[in-house]
């Protein structure tokens, strides 16, 4: 949070986040932004006067957590407290929250984050909301969406999620003009209020060319600093509701990428990670850099010393990636490729835009590199028509490929997606069978891969300290944890030589070496 003004300590805000890396770092600028506009972040939703969640909707889960959060604090309004939601279950869901959820003021989707200092103005220029009664329907609609929990997902390994947010963005915002005012002159939005109660929405730019870029980002890990390099997706996975919720794929230019590195680097972050719905699928707007340039000319800036990218598309991943991080030893030896299935039947029904031998083409580009590059990936089990055929061909991908982490998740039906007309639904305990059965193959996978390590030495970034066991927690280059024991205390966000002296299906154990 360095070097953002504080103008007026009164106004306190609370923050939680929820999905994926992209929204983490969205929320690290929402805060900055805030901080700019005047308002302190506070770490108890009773300390805030407005509360926010940025939120995520990739899976129906998800999306039902922020809804009871809402309900748990609803209580919390009668002391004047405003609620906003942020992100992906905002873009989707519109105005439609402000039924389930009447004491929410403000719903703003990620690419209207650039008008969330017009909105506060408006949502403090009128008092603590006091809403009308939930209408029947909606309490009945939303008690019985908020029994309809999934079970968690699950995953052995490391990374991150993709983000999300949704469709009837059109209709929503066209009704959300109609029910709470059209935007006045400037383009600003312009806030409705009934009685009390004040609404506010920001959901029309999902078609903006423009990526959320703010001089006033808070950065919450001192040492990691992330760059989003591209915002959106426009390959439409039939699962998939980030298209809808993180609109059109728009990069940054390789400039503006590289000079937040060299800024980063200035203010003493040693680790850049670089972001994106589909991170290669970069095309810098002007045309100077591949992905793969950018890539290595990040790692390249003075000071940096480890470089990650989040998340690759297996259509975009061409051999140039490789071949950078084979020529620029910045560049971290991990590649987060997600898979989804391992039967190009599936794969063609999810609209995945390849095959498994092309994507068995991409780990086989991997495998030649100079480092050893760990490979982590997301797969969906219970796709629409996938069967035990169809599973058995995952089994055996990940045999073949050897990961070093997977992140499994039960097929979720998103609203506005293709694979909601698919017929052949695979029922529940069906899908947790399968993913049951995933998660021991890949557990044992990791085992072994994990055991090869004893013995030898790696360098880890230091993160932390667990009093409790007495141990520092380190990152390898991989991205894989190594807690280690060390005689003199190494500070935190400095690199660490550690011996490596035993081995769990998800983390390392070793000693520092001095
Ligand atoms: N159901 C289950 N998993 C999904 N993912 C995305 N959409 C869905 C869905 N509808 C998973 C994919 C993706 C990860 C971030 O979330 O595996 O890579
Ligand atoms: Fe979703 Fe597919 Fe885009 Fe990834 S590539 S964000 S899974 S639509």
């Amino acid at each position: 949070m360095s070097g953002v003004p504080q103008s007026n300590p009164q106004k306190t805000f609370y923050l939680e986040t929820f999905g994926c890396q992209m929204n983490v770092h969205d929320s690290e600028k929402v805060v900055g932004t805030l901080i700019q506009e005047g308002y302190r972040q506070v770490e108890a939703v009773e300390q805030a006067d407005l509360i926010l969640y940025n939120t995520c909707s990739i899976r129906d889960k998800a999306e039902q957590k922020v809804f009871h959060r809402l309900a748990d604090y609803k209580k919390l309004q009668a002391q004047g407290k405003k609620f906003g939601v942020l992100g992906c279950v905002a873009q989707q869901e519109g105005e439609k929250i402000f039924e389930r959820a009447p004491h929410v003021s403000l719903v703003c989707g990620s690419a209207s984050y650039n008008k969330l200092p017009d909105m506060l103005v408006k949502l403090e220029g009128v008092s603590g909301a006091l809403p009308p009664e939930t209408p029947r329907a909606a309490r009945k609609d939303a008690a019985l969406r908020d029994d309809a929990f999934i079970e968690p997902e699950t995953g052995v390994g490391s990374i991150d999620a993709h983000p999300a947010k949704t469709a009837q963005g059109g209709a929503a915002s066209a009704l959300a003009d109609r029910a709470f005012g059209p935007m006045d002159s400037r383009g600003r939005l312009s806030p409705h209020q009934t009685g009390n109660l004040v609404r506010i929405t920001g959901l029309d730019d999902r078609q903006t060319d423009k990526c959320f870029e703010t001089e006033f980002t808070a950065r919450t890990n001192p040492h990691r600093g992330y760059i989003t390099i591209i915002e959106g997706c426009d390959k439409f996975c039939a699962y998939c509701v980030v298209p809808f919720t993180r609109g059109k794929e728009r990069s940054r230019t390789s400039e503006s990428v590289l000079a937040e590195a060299r800024q980063i680097a200035d203010l003493g972050y040693s680790e850049i990670q670089l972001l994106g719905q589909n991170v290669n699928s970069y095309k810098d707007p002007a045309g100077k850099q591949s992905f793969a340039e950018l890539l290595a000319a990040v790692g390249e800036v003075p000071g940096i010393k480890r470089v990650r990218f989040t998340t690759s598309h297996p259509r975009d991943f061409g051999r140039d990636i490789i071949e950078a991080i084979d020529a620029v030893p910045t560049l971290c030896d991990h590649v987060h490729l997600p898979v989804q299935s391992g039967s190009t039947r599936v794969l063609d029904a999810m609209q995945r835009l390849y095959s498994r031998e092309q994507y068995m083409e991409r780990i086989a580009w991997m495998k030649s590199a100079k480092r050893e590059i760990s490979i982590t990936t997301d797969v969906i089990v219970g796709f629409p028509g996938e069967t035990e055929a169809d599973f058995a061909e995952t089994l055996g991908l990940l045999d073949e490929v050897g990961y070093d982490g997977v992140f499994t998740f039960k097929y979720s039906p998103r609203p506005n997606t293709p694979a909601l007309g698919l017929e052949d639904a695979i029922p529940e305990e069906e899908k947790s069978r399968r993913l049951e059965v995933l998660m021991a193959r890949q557990r044992e996978i990791q085992i072994a891969r994990y055991r090869k390590y004893i013995g030898t030495r790696c360098e880890v970034m230091v993160e932390g300290h667990n009093e409790a066991r007495g141990q520092w927690i380190g990152r390898t280059s991989h991205n894989k944890t190594l807690n280690f024991t060390a005689d003199q205390a190494p500070k935190i966000g400095t690199y660490a030589q550690v011996q490596v002296t035993g081995s769990f299906p998800n983390s390392l154990l070793g000693e520092m070496v001095v």
